[in-house]
């Protein structure tokens, strides 16, 4: 384990703010014991300077050109974040309606500088989004196409769009997280394109706006990202050889970043990133649009929970927490790594084999196995890292379990950003 000493909080290149204090682990200038002891566990705590230092990297990266990050709301939706965000100038990238009107609530100016994604965007989303006038539609389907000239005509508004090219490019992922393959459900057929701009330009309620992609997420070599720019740059000069004023160009999300303990630059990824983006758009100046969403906030994030029981099943010891896989199903969905760290810093180097599982019932409920991990015993406090992208996004409430709370941490400040979930709102919306 690389030692975690009690230094200043997160600097820009350190991968985490959350580090050992007086042998107890903080995040940022607040005790995660104080946390657990004021909120509860399960319990998501954030830090906030991390999460800006993450959105500045990105700012001084692309200094160099014309460019808005649109956060992909979908990493962290947390209205909290949204709007820590959006006051740095922050645009965003939607999937859903619901994702809209998160924006809405947490910084409304911030709905101008939108860019709305997804396969399947039913009348109603985009009639919210027309009316928000956001900056730009991701259109992914013909008939997506046929139905926002549909519902731009009946508002009487122009839509701007941009066709989400699949450039048929592999980028090194999970499975289930990457997209920009032709056998992937995403986007429009590059070669196909040109044709449907063309046809676009006969509707005056659409208007082409720009050229989007997105290949995936959990990348970490560059390369890939620069092939699919460099072909959605070709597509863009023909476009407009072909007449059409494209303006921006979205470069999509999908940096990954490190949930080893490995030592990690943001800074450094960051600016490889930038370098292979820059390549792949050569001498193009279009508006760059980037949707990042697990690099501004995984790191920033931890769900910390306690040892329920630690028991022995012939062989095999198993730590059980007080979360479960309905709080973080990342190691369950994706065989997601999250370093897990005792709250208390053990003193010496000693370690257990042991697998650290949830109360829920199934096997599937799990957040590492054989993982070497200090003694801890009931009572005990961990916590599990790089939880704050798709981690309460994605958390749910089976087995009947509340969702946790979440607290952003601004130096020694907490925020309560979001309560526990009670009984009560369980079961708010069932008829009996
Ligand atoms: N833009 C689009 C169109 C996307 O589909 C995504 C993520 C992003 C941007 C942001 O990608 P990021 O920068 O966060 O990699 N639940 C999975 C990740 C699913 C990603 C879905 N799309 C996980 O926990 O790893």
């Amino acid at each position: 384990m690389k030692k975690k000493t009690a230094a200043s909080p997160a600097t820009s290149a350190a991968a985490r703010p959350f580090v050992y204090r007086n042998r107890s682990l903080y995040c940022d200038g607040v005790s995660l014991t104080a946390l657990a002891e004021q909120h509860g566990t399960p319990l998501y705590v954030y830090s906030a300077s991390q999460i800006s230092e993450r959105f500045q990297l990105f700012q001084k990266a692309f200094a160099s050109r014309p460019h808005t990050v649109c956060y992909a709301v979908k990493a962290n939706s947390s209205l909290a974040i949204l709007r820590l965000l959006a006051r740095q100038g922050a645009g965003f990238d939607i999937v859903s309606g619901g994702e809209l009107e998160r924006v809405r609530r947490a910084h409304k100016p911030a709905l101008k500088k939108v860019v709305f994604s997804g396969v399947g965007k039913q009348p109603w989303e985009i009639d919210a989004a027309l009316k928000a006038d956001i900056l730009q539609f991701n259109v992914e389907s013909e008939m997506e196409l046929d139905l926002l000239a549909a519902r731009a005509q009946a508002l009487k508004v122009r839509a701007r769009f941009a066709l989400r090219v699949n450039p048929d490019v592999f980028a090194e992922t999970h499975p289930y997280i990457s997209t920009g393959l032709s056998e992937h459900k995403f986007g429009i057929d590059i070669k196909v394109a040109r044709s449907l701009y063309r046809r676009a330009a006969k509707s005056k309620w659409l208007e082409a706006y720009g050229v989007s992609v997105h290949i995936g997420s959990q990348i970490r070599k560059v390369d890939p990202f620069a092939a699919a720019l460099e072909r959605v740059t070709s597509l863009v000069a023909e476009l407009r050889r072909d007449g059409h004023d494209i303006r921006a160009i979205d470069a999509g999300g999908g940096l990954g970043i490190d949930y080893s303990d490995a030592p990690f630059n943001a800074a450094h990824q960051v600016d490889r990133y930038a370098a292979a983006l820059a390549k792949g758009l050569a001498s193009e100046t279009a508006h760059l649009l980037l949707e990042p969403g697990r690099f501004l906030v995984a790191q920033a994030g931890a769900l910390l929970t306690r040892v329920l029981v630690v028991k022995q099943n012939g062989s095999k010891t198993f730590i059980i927490t007080d979360a479960a896989m309905n709080d973080l199903i990342r190691p369950a969905l994706y065989h997601a790594h999250h370093e897990i760290l005792p709250v208390r810093q053990p003193s010496g180097k000693r370690t257990i084999t042991a697998d650290i599982v949830g109360p829920v019932c199934e096997s599937g409920d799990f957040f590492a196995r054989d993982r070497a991990i200090a003694q801890v015993k009931p009572g005990d406090l961990v916590a599990l890292l790089d939880a704050g992208a798709y981690g309460m996004t994605q958390a749910s409430n089976y087995n009947s379990r509340p969702r946790p709370a979440e607290v952003l941490i601004e130096g020694t400040q907490v925020t309560l950003a979001r309560r526990r979930e009670t009984m009560r709102d369980l079961l708010a919306q069932e008829i009996l």
